[in-house]
């Protein structure tokens, strides 16, 4: 009697332990323990996103799809890791990964000198640069125009910050929003008179709403050429791992592939490997 009272109470340790793994799961799954779920040794990580900003990622239902979606399916492929993506926010996308309770971001993240301080970053895998959006008939032709203007901005992305640049900090002419697709309908609704936003972003919203009839101004002159990488919380051993996938998927075609399908160009694979 004395040993089945061990037996079960084992067990259940064995199965409340289980229990509470899963669902605290992020830390260990975010450090990359194994699932326990079967024979293979594949590892499942917690990468979270916002999944506002097509074509990058975006929800159709409750499935988050786009570009870094498939990227990252790839590299993590290449790498040896399932993934559980998770559509958190922008904001608190920073605050997972500062916690360390999701492994790693993926959301068009721009590889900057101030999130470098806090994070680490995935070798570069897209070229990307700010570009406004604005009505059709706007007269704002370059980036200087924006100035006596009100601009629309998601909070806390290089969007808003090309803007202050222009602007200057705090400027009450900046909105900002906590993602981009609100900042579009602001401008849709008049409340702004430009959107400024990573030019993929915006090239397709204006695009695929051609009722809205927006346009696409640029200005390479003012908005320097960013870099997105996968980011990890500093010191993640994830990093080398996926910068291995990455520089794999960059060479074998599975990159251009992915961007192939969601472009319909081919990408400057030789730029990205300069970059880094
Ligand atoms: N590339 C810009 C940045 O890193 C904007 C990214 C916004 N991404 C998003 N999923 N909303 O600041």
């Amino acid at each position: 009697m004395k040993k089945l009272a061990a037996i079960l109470s084992s067990f259940m340790m064995v199965t409340m332990l289980a229990a509470c793994g899963s669902e605290a799961g992020t830390e260990e799954k975010a450090n990359g323990s194994a699932t326990g779920s079967g024979g293979d040794e594949k590892k499942t990580i917690r990468v979270v996103t916002d999944a506002a900003y097509a074509p990058f990622e975006y929800l159709e239902g409750d499935k988050i799809v786009g570009f870094d979606v498939n990227f990252l399916n790839a590299a993590a492929k290449e790498a040896g890791y399932d993934v559980k993506l998770e559509h958190v926010g922008w904001d608190p996308l920073f605050v997972e990964l500062k916690s360390k309770r999701a492994a790693a971001g993926i959301s068009a993240i721009t590889i900057d000198e101030e999130r470098k301080q806090t994070y680490d970053f995935s070798s570069p895998y897209f070229l990307s640069i700010n570009k406004i959006l604005v009505p059709e008939g706007s007269d704002i032709k370059s980036a200087d125009d924006l100035k006596g203007k009100v601009v629309a901005v998601q909070s806390g992305t290089t969007g808003q910050a090309a803007v202050e640049k222009l602007l200057g900090k705090n400027h009450k002419d900046i909105k900002k929003f906590e993602n981009n697709n609100l900042a579009i309908m602001e401008l849709i609704n008049k409340g702004a008179d430009a959107v400024v936003a990573d030019n993929a972003v915006v090239e397709e919203y204006a695009k695929n709403n051609p009722k809205q009839k927006l346009k696409v101004v640029e200005d390479s002159d003012t908005f320097d050429a960013e870099f997105y990488g996968i980011m990890f919380p500093k010191g993640s051993e994830l990093k080398a791992d996926f910068d291995k996938a990455i520089a794999e998927i960059l060479d074998n075609g599975t990159y251009e592939k992915i961007y192939k399908e969601r472009f319909g160009t081919s990408p400057d694979i030789e730029k990205l490997k300069q970059a880094k």
